[in-house]
């Protein structure tokens, strides 16, 4: 079962009209949020930064946040399997082609639940290769849009070098990779950049963020130069279904040992952690690190 514009249905009834302005423009925002054992990882942070995307760009929130979570906890009860990526997007609506917003229009709310699919044990243990390319997404890219396009080119060229994930690099300092957030570690300090227009404020990023302060490890968020990830001892890139993957392997080039180093190993245990305190709580409300 999925849900659009009110109602539950299966995949194959639910259907858009061509006009509409997603189909149209890309002209939408999305959220994609994991869920352990049913129980949805970060819901309120994913809500709130869906809530951004949609007042950043205009188009009408149709439901308030309790709204949402019914929505949602309705569409994970429906689903067959206990793990999922909880999928949803809002589109400005149906409207006559034309650039300027339309009046009087609804929006159109489309969620989808399908099996999540985290990395396997074994890239998990030896890691995993990314190549790299010039940043030339748009300058707002905090935007979680559904207008991926330069998204969808950047990740084709790790894709058809088998790699996982293209980093990307604006004027010579490190923005993210096509579909997740990017940290570098070097003598035992995580460097990430800070969050401003040109990357997506992730939520995995977060907890990454939380669980190296609660536990003692070094983090800085600043400018990280190109050269300085290409000399990094340890590299990561993380996403709500990548949750934290070590990249070992940078154009072909060894980062670091080329294995997943102690920071790395230790991170991804930290948040392996959380998660079970977060499942084992069964709840659906917020829990901290
Ligand atoms: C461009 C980009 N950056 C970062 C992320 C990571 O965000 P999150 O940790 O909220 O999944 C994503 C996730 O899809 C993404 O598409």
């Amino acid at each position: 079962m999925v849900f659009l514009n009110g109602k539950f249905l299966p995949l194959e009834d639910a259907k858009v009209p061509v006009l509409d302005r997603g189909f149209i423009f890309g002209d939408g925002v999305y959220e994609l949020v994991p869920v352990y054992a049913r129980v949805p990882f970060r819901l309120d942070e994913h809500l709130a930064r869906l809530e951004r995307s949609l007042g950043e760009t205009r188009i009408r929130n149709p439901y308030t946040r309790a709204q949402w979570r019914d929505i949602i906890f309705r569409l994970v009860d429906e689903q067959p399997y206990e793990d999922q990526g909880v999928y949803f997007q809002v589109t400005r609506g149906v409207a006559k082609r034309d650039h300027a917003f339309p009046k009087n229009v609804e929006p159109t709310v489309f969620m989808m639940a399908n099996p999540l699919v985290n990395p396997p044990r074994e890239q998990v243990e030896k890691g995993a290769a990314a190549v790299s390319a010039q940043d030339y997404r748009w300058q707002r890219c905090d935007i979680k849009s559904i207008s991926l396009i330069g998204n969808c080119l950047l990740r084709q060229l790790s894709a058809e070098s088998e790699a996982v994930e293209t980093i990307l690099f604006r004027d010579g300092k490190l923005t993210e990779a096509s579909a997740s957030n990017v940290f570098a570690v070097k003598h035992g300090v995580i460097l990430c950049p800070a969050k401003d227009r040109l990357i997506l404020p992730g939520i995995t990023y977060d907890v990454i963020a939380e669980l190296a302060r609660a536990n003692a490890m070094p983090i800085e968020f600043r400018d990280v130069l190109e050269a300085e990830v290409r000399a990094a001892d340890e590299l990561w890139v993380s996403s709500s279904s990548k949750e934290v993957l070590a990249i070992v392997e940078l154009d072909g080039k060894r980062i670091g040992e080329g294995v997943p180093g102690p920071a790395f190993r230790r991170m991804y245990q930290l948040y392996q952690d959380f998660k079970r305190t977060v499942m084992r709580s069964g709840k659906r409300e917020a829990v901290s690190a």
